[in-house]
């Protein structure tokens, strides 16, 4: 355990991809954690919020779940609204009042994602979506009522066990031998879930607890984009000895890509750099993550 004490961690989203892996995470290095999936504690409804939280003893709250769908949030702007503005300030409110730990994750998206490079902390958000607006919005309700005290860590291009993801989806589709495309003009920076909860743990009970504000949280390396990802991920899934019967991804452009409802942000791989001088040391690599998890869940025995 990073600090000294076995806390008592609440982790809301643990359906999803980044909550599912934390609440293992945290349980593994011997904290007391109590997890909500969606059916445990919809965020859109507050007297669940109250219900669920009331009871509870907790010095921390780890609050990952999110309307993440961008096609569905610009159809349903109230309900992106309720689940990822007004829901977590509730929350955060909670925090508040019970002098708890609050982290509440974010996006990349955040970011207009108007130029090349990396995005880092100091530039300010400009949404061009309805999620990327109401997840805005939400770091701001959520900083507002913990008088800032509160953790935004934003994350980019997750991946993990808990929940398939682009490689996953990558690789099904070139073991079934299906035709392989993807965006080539679009950059962000993947991230493995797995590494989150190591980063995380000096943030929650160790020498970083009292950081507050918006922090990015990503792996390290060059910005990638859909298709060099995939790329990425069927070399390396090859060299591990993955039966592929296609592995070559065809690449498109965002323009000519009809299926999507929301605007998506081009350039908006993140820098690490503050994450890495907080923990003294910088995240590894995304595609050493990348080909570590790819081994262990996807990789023949
Ligand atoms: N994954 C990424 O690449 C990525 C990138 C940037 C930022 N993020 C941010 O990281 C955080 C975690 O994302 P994730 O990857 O874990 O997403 P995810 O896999 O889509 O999980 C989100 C979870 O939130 C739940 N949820 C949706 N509506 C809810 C509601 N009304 N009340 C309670 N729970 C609700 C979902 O429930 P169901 O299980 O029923 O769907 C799901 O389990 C989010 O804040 C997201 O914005 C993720």
């Amino acid at each position: 355990m990073a600090g000294s004490a076995r806390m008592r961690i609440v982790v809301i989203g643990t359906g999803g991809r980044v909550g599912g892996a934390l609440a293992r995470h945290f349980r593994l290095a011997g904290h007391a954690v109590v997890g909500f999936d969606r059916t445990a504690l919809d965020l859109t409804r507050p007297e669940i919020i109250r219900d669920r939280l009331e009871p509870l003893a907790f010095d921390a709250v780890l609050l990952t779940a999110a309307l993440t769908n961008l096609d569905r949030a610009e159809e349903r702007p109230e309900e992106a609204r309720a689940v990822n503005v007004e829901g977590p300030a509730l929350v955060a409110g909670w925090c508040t009042a019970r002098g708890a730990r609050l982290i509440h994750f974010s996006t990349d998206y955040v970011y207009d994602g108007a130029r090349p490079g990396l995005r880092d902390e100091s530039e300010p958000a400009a949404p061009v979506s309805v999620y990327a607006r109401t997840k805005a919005e939400g770091e701001e309700r959520v900083l507002e009522a913990t008088g800032g005290a509160a953790l935004i860590a934003r994350v980019s291009w997750v991946f993990g066990p808990d929940r398939p993801s682009f490689p996953d989806q990558m690789l099904e589709r070139a073991r079934a031998g299906a035709r392989l495309e993807a965006i080539a003009d679009k950059f962000s920076m993947p991230t493995s879930a797995l590494d989150l909860g190591g980063w995380l743990e000096p943030f929650v009970d160790g020498p970083l607890r009292n950081v507050g504000g918006h922090l990015n949280f990503c792996n390290s390396g060059e910005p990638a984009s859909w298709h060099s990802y995939g790329e990425t991920t069927v070399a390396l899934a090859a060299e591990l000895g993955v039966p592929l019967r296609c592995t070559v991804i065809e690449p498109k452009p965002l323009d000519g890509t009809t299926a999507f409802r929301a605007r998506r942000p081009v350039h908006t791989a993140m820098s690490n750099a503050r994450l890495a001088s907080l923990l003294g040391t910088a995240p590894r690599p995304w595609t050493v993550a990348l080909r570590e998890y790819l081994r262990k869940y996807h990789a023949p025995a």
